[in-house]
């Protein structure tokens, strides 16, 4: 996708008309909620995105801006973590701190004063275009899981928000920036053996086969052995080989045991179940946040999954804004219902 000449606003009313204003000559795309900024970056790919991070003002306990959840989804996927993202601090310390911590790359007074902000964005958009002439080999790899992505039938969105949700779950567990760097990177590339796997077996919407089964547990070896020649992405390796283990044992392909089943891989599984689970798909109802970590919760209980670090993916989930809270916003069941696939 080119580079558009346009910043993705996203707020409530008063402060994107503030900012509008200010942005002079650039052009805005508006939106309000996480969700639709999250589904406008699909569409379209702006040179920066403005978002508010004062803190709210006379708001009710528990309530949160979406600045902070937005920032963090974008810094959180590989595939938008070098867009810049210029946020709008109240003037206090821990605003600027807040802002910064979250990976916001400028931060700006509001109202802000449009020269400055104009300035601003004329910087952005030259270090974008130098950055963007550079091209790596990852870059071969990145358009490759893009291929398997068309391939499957994910929701759209589902690697960047498994990435994000890994990255964010692997910071509350206290994980190294090389580690939340290698989960980032997992979100996009975890599955990327399965363009070894055919079609028909990727997107059955039923149970498959002990034969087809065999086939498609090949993925994670096929992975692996794809990115293996990239130094770059020799942190990887291990998520992509063993993100379908299983704490008791009985998971593939390796048969990982409790302790011997790293961690960073059960954190790229977990957020890879968590957002299956809960966006709409043809083979299944989507279930609610709360349903979710029940879900996971019952398989921790079998003994396949930690229940400590579905504690800290229900947190993550909920800092991202990720999974619908309420029963009543998910649509009715496709017919017929078929298998919940996790993968
Ligand atoms: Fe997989
Ligand atoms: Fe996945």
């Amino acid at each position: 996708m080119a580079l558009d000449g346009r910043v993705l606003l996203a707020g409530e009313e008063p402060f994107r008309s503030e900012v509008l204003h200010a942005l002079g000559e650039f052009a805005a795309v508006q939106v309000r909620t996480v969700d639709e900024a999250a589904a406008s970056l699909l569409s379209f790919r702006p040179m920066a995105v403005l978002v508010d991070f004062r803190p709210l003002l006379g708001s009710e306990q528990g309530s949160t801006a979406t600045g902070p959840a937005i920032c963090r989804r974008i810094k959180g996927a590989a595939a938008t973590r070098l867009l810049p993202v210029i946020a709008f601090a109240g003037g206090t310390t821990e605003s600027l701190v807040a802002a910064l911590d979250a990976g916001a790359d400028h931060v700006l007074p509001f109202p802000p004063e449009p020269r400055e902000l104009q300035a601003r964005l004329r910087q952005v958009h030259r270090t974008r275009r130098d950055t963007d002439k550079l091209e790596d080999a990852t870059q071969v790899i990145y358009a490759l899981a893009n291929a398997v992505e068309a391939k499957d039938a994910y929701t759209e969105g589902h690697t960047e928000r498994v990435g994000a949700l890994a990255v964010e779950v692997g910071r509350l567990a206290g994980l190294d920036e090389d580690t939340l760097e290698a989960l980032r990177q997992g979100g996009v590339l975890h599955d990327i053996g399965k363009i070894g796997i055919p079609n028909e077996i990727i997107n059955k919407p039923g149970l498959l086969t002990p034969k087809e089964r065999i086939v498609m547990n090949k993925h994670p070896i096929i992975g692996e052995r794809i990115c293996e020649p990239l130094k770059s992405l020799r942190n990887l390796l291990p998520i992509i080989r063993w993100h379908h283990e299983k704490l008791d044992g009985s998971g593939y392909p390796d048969g990982l045991k409790g302790s011997k089943f790293p961690v960073p891989a059960q954190i790229l599984q977990l957020s890879d179940i968590y957002d299956a689970i809960t966006t709409d798909r043809p083979y299944h109802m989507a279930r609610t946040r709360t349903s979710a970590i029940g879900f996971l919760h019952g398989e921790a209980q079998k003994g396949w999954r930690d229940a400590q670090l579905v504690n800290l993916l229900a947190k993550g989930a909920e800092v991202l804004g990720l999974g619908r809270t309420r029963e009543e916003d998910i649509p009715p069941p496709p017919a017929p219902v078929g298998q919940r696939r996790t993968e």
